[in-house]
């Protein structure tokens, strides 16, 4: 584990769990309160890995090998963790990114079937070891996830149910395996409640 000074927060879970609404809310209570906040989401969150996020997302339903789609997360990833991450927690910032690591664990090795040390030593080189303090997990049944988010989307939307009830499964275990790190915060709850519960937890770190 690395620290860099910082506050490093993640923010996991399926589709449709409300990420970036918590994000925002996070956001905007932390810098009302003074701290310097950097957020992202992955993958994205530079100009080269928002040209990833487009090739993938925008491929077609069994275009990718699951491998060649485990490199393009940590490819982005790893662009993201150089140019924005490292060097925010380096100035003291809190950073809040939308998905991280635990995504690639969760989809790529639960959800696709890559074995789980494969997609651990490639988050490994694409973060150099940089873990987050604290890792939320927004908990919620797929088909209500499905539901909140309307019209299907890219081709990972458009998984089965086979495959989205494994990965939340995988974000379960994961978030089980590491009880200091991870929160895990049922996200069927109205978004104030869930900002509420996580702002607790987090503003006691900072
Ligand atoms: P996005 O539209 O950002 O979805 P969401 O709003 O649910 O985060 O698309 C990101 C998709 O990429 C999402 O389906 C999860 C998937 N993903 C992985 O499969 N592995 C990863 O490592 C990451 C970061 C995302």
């Amino acid at each position: 584990m690395i620290t860099l000074g910082g506050l490093f927060v993640t923010l996991e879970g399926g589709e449709g769990v409300g990420k970036s609404t918590l994000q925002a809310t996070l956001l905007a209570r932390a810098q009302s309160e003074g701290h310097q906040v950097v957020t992202c989401r992955e993958p994205g969150g530079t100009p080269i890995g928002e040209r990833l996020r487009a090739a993938l997302l925008e491929s077609a339903d069994g275009e990718i090998d699951p491998t060649a789609e485990l490199l393009v997360f940590e490819a982005a990833r790893a662009q993201l963790v150089a140019d924005v991450i490292r060097p925010a927690l380096q100035r003291g910032a809190l950073v809040i990114s939308d998905r991280f690591a635990d995504s690639s664990l969760a989809y790529q090795h639960h959800g696709r079937g890559l074995p789980a040390d494969v997609v651990a030593q490639a988050n490994a080189v694409a973060t150099g070891g940089l873990t987050p303090d604290l890792t939320v997990l927004l908990d919620l049944d797929p088909s209500e996830g499905a539901t909140r988010r309307g019209k299907i989307g890219d081709y990972l939307e458009r998984e089965g149910d086979g495959f989205h009830a494994r990965v939340r499964d995988g974000f379960r275990t994961l978030a089980a395996a590491e009880p200091a790190r991870w929160i895990v915060i049922d996200a069927s709850q109205s978004a104030d409640v869930v900002a509420d519960a996580i702002w607790t937890a987090l503003s006691a770190k900072l």
